[in-house]
């Protein structure tokens, strides 16, 4: 799967503008004034739900939890992107977690609705650590709605040195996004759009799995 860099709009519109402007040549001196950032990806609320207990197992198979042999209940889908910096250089040793509800809306945190409902097989959280490439993978379900909230999953991204970063994934084409207040507080269309994704059949995908990209431009460049 390939996924093309999101430019900022205003950063082409400048450049156009100055090439026009006779002020282009003056301002190719400057060094990075030309540099075409990456968009970041918006930062949203953490929310009540981040597990107040982790389970035991944390790994990116969030599907099977430690041997289990009862897989989750839920669209089985594939999330995947990488954590860049907003020059497009990919950011290592981040520790990029998701939490969210199971199938039946359930999160594991202890005053989640329908916690008696829920999914015991179902990890509800999970933890990767990106290599060199910056890529994070993830098997969980397809989000689903509970009260008040269109799907979404949770994302934090931990650096050392910095604080817990957080935001939400949504699904491209739900209706729900439209009514959701945390979604709607992102006002720029290009940012909202950073955050609703394809949920799309896997290619050659044998029990109906699906695949979602999600990359996250983080606002900073790390240390070396
Ligand atoms: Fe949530």
């Amino acid at each position: 799967m390939k996924t093309s860099p999101i430019l900022l709009p205003s950063a082409f519109d400048r450049r156009r503008f100055l090439a026009r402007s006779g002020l282009a040549l003056a301002l190719f001196a400057t060094p990075g004034a030309f540099a075409e950032e990456l968009l970041r990806t918006p930062k949203q609320t953490e929310g009540p739900f981040y597990p107040d207990k982790l389970p035991l197992d944390t790994d990116n198979d969030l599907i099977v939890v430690n041997d289990g042999l009862t897989p989750a209940v839920g669209e089985i889908t594939y999330v995947s992107g990488r954590i860049l910096d907003t020059s497009g250089a990919p950011i290592r040793n981040a520790v990029v977690e998701i939490w969210q509800c199971d199938k039946n809306g359930a999160y594991l945190h202890s005053r989640s609705g329908n916690g008696e409902k829920r999914d015991p097989n179902f990890q509800g959280f999970g933890r990767f650590v990106t290599g060199s490439t910056g890529e994070y993978l993830f098997r969980t379900i397809k989000p689903v709605a509970y009260p008040g909230r269109s799907p979404h999953i949770h994302y934090a991204v931990k650096m050392k040195g910095r604080e817990m970063w957080t935001t939400q994934c949504y699904i491209k084409g739900e209706p729900g996004n439209e009514r959701d207040g945390i979604w709607r507080s992102v006002k720029d269309e290009a940012q909202r759009a950073a955050i609703t994704v394809d949920f799309a059949p896997l290619k050659d995908a044998k029990a109906g799995e699906l695949a979602a990209r999600f990359d996250i431009v983080m606002g900073y460049t790390p240390a070396a």
